[in-house]
C-alpha cells in the first residue's frame, strides 16, 4: 500500500467486476445501436479503458474536459469547456462517462451541453457516486457503486493531480489532504 494511503475502500477485483457488469448490460442494452462513449477527463480515463476494453458490441469514444471555476475540493458552481469532444455526435446513442459524480454539477452540465447536439439519446454511466453530496439532481443510467463522503484517490481519481495511478480506490491519510505535503 502508497504510505500516504490510509486504507484501500474497493479493491482491483471489486472495481474489475463492477467494470465488467457494467459493460455487459452496456452490451446489451446498446445491440444494434451507434452506441458513442464520452468520456470526462481527466478522472475517467482509467475506467473508460477498462469499460471499452469489456464492451462486446460496436462502439466509438470521444472525450471531453470540464473543469470547475475556483480550488479546492468545492465546486463554485460554474463549469468550463477545455477540451471538446471530437467526433460526430448527432443521431447516435451517447453515454457519458464519468469516474465520480459528487455534487452532479459535471454532469448536469455536460448532458444539457452534449444535448444540443442533437444526439438520439444521452445517458449517464459513473464508476463511483458519493449520493450524500448531491446538490444537483441527476439520474445515473448506469452506476459502478456507492461510496461515503470520505477523500478518495486511486483508479484515475487524484489529489494535486496525483495518485490517479494507484489501482484501487484509496482513502488518503488527513495529513496529506490537509497539510499540502502531496
Ligand atoms: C471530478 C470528477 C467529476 C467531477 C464530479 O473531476 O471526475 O468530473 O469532479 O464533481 P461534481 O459532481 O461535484 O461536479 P475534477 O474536477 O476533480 O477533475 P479530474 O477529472 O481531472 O480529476
Amino acid at each position: 500500500m502508497h504510505e500516504d494511503v490510509k486504507k484501500v475502500l474497493i479493491t482491483k477485483g471489486e472495481i474489475d467486476k463492477m467494470v465488467k457488469n457494467l459493460a455487459a448490460t452496456i452490451s446489451r442494452d446498446y445491440e444494434g445501436r451507434q452506441l458513442v462513449l464520452i468520456g470526462v477527463m481527466k478522472g475517467c480515463l482509467i475506467f473508460l479503458a477498462d469499460l471499452l476494453r469489456n464492451i462486446t458490441i460496436p462502439v466509438e469514444f470521444g472525450t471531453i474536459t470540464a473543469s470547475s471555476y475556483g480550488s479546492g475540493t468545492e465546486s463554485s458552481g460554474q463549469i468550463k469547456i477545455i477540451n471538446d469532444v471530437d467526433i460526430e455526435i448527432k443521431g447516435k446513442d451517447i453515454i457519458v462517462i464519468e469516474d465520480l459524480v459528487d455534487t452532479g454539477l459535471t454532469l448536469n452540465y455536460l448532458k444539457n451541453f452534449l444535448g444540443l447536439r442533437e444526439p438520439k439519446s444521452v445517458k449517464i454511466c459513473v464508476a463511483f457516486d458519493k449520493p450524500s453530496r448531491r446538490k444537483n439532481p441527476i439520474d445515473v443510467d448506469y452506476k459502478g457503486m456507492d461510496i461515503p463522503d470520505e477523500f478518495i484517490v486511486g483508479y484515475g481519481l487524484d489529489f494535486n493531480e496525483k495518485y490517479r495511478n494507484l489501482p484501487e480506490i484509496c482513502v488518503l491519510k488527513e495529513e496529506i489532504y490537509n497539510g499540502g505535503m502531496a
